[in-house]
């Protein structure tokens, strides 16, 4: 179970402290779809930043499993993030000079979650699962954005996350390459039980997930 209580968060800006997130309560079970929908600027990136461990909330809690995220020490909040979160974000995010497999395999050796020879095994299965065997040794930018977007996922999943964020993920792809980013999440949210929280403009893909959370200024709306 992931729960938010009463979560805000406040940016220092030049005009003054701006709350992009006004004590926000979300309860997300286990293995759920959720879409969160919201304009520009209402704080659902804000939101995923503290869900995945990135931003520290200025108010409320995080739940994950029994545990409040932002009580644990550094350490375990950096386990944390590399074993129970999986993080695709935006745009693209893999490391340019590493190959897209070493890419992939990265977050299991930073976390020695697993030895070399098996966190390479699992990269190039995962690979394979999101169409990308052919590109295991290409570089990044010898790749599409569609393809990358596929190797971030493919990255996010080597630890077996237990909680799948996606913001945005396919805001810059084009409406077919869209839809087989959008269709690889939902399988993986279906075969691993991973709770999937995707945040979309796009109505009818938030229409296909299992709850739809509207965010209005730091909110959800109800
Ligand atoms: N690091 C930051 N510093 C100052 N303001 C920020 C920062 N990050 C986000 N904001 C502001 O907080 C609000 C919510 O941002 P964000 O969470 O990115 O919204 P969304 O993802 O829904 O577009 C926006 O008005 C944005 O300008
Ligand atoms: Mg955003």
């Amino acid at each position: 179970m992931l729960s938010c209580r009463d979560l805000k968060k406040t940016y220092a800006t030049a005009s003054g402290a701006f709350a992009a997130v006004r004590g926000l309560d979300l309860d997300v079970p286990p293995g759920r779809f959720t879409a969160v929908i919201g304009r520009s600027g209402s704080g659902k990136s804000s939101l995923m930043a503290m869900i995945g461990g990135l931003s520290r909330p200025d108010g409320g809690s995080i739940m994950v499993d029994g545990a409040d995220i932002w009580g644990l020490g550094e350490r375990d909040l950096a386990s944390y993030r590399n074993r129970k979160i999986g993080y695709v974000f935006q745009f693209a995010s893999l490391l340019p000079a590493l190959r897209v497999i070493d890419n992939v395999a990265l977050p299991a050796l930073l976390g020695r979650a697993l030895p070399r020879p098996e966190a390479y095994a699992r990269a190039g299965e995962l690979l394979a699962h999101v169409g990308l065997n052919d590109h295991a040794d290409a570089y990044p930018s010898e790749i599409s954005a569609g393809e990358q977007r596929r190797a971030a996922i493919a990255r996010a999943l080597i630890n077996r996350p237990n909680i799948l964020l996606a913001d945005e993920p396919t805001a810059d792809l084009d409406e077919k390459t869209e839809r087989e980013i959008m269709t690889l999440l939902i399988e993986v949210n279906r075969e691993t039980r991973a709770t999937l929280v995707l945040v979309t403009h796009n109505l009818a893909l938030a229409a296909e997930a299992q709850e739809v959370v509207h965010i209005e200024n730091g909110r959800i709306a109800t």
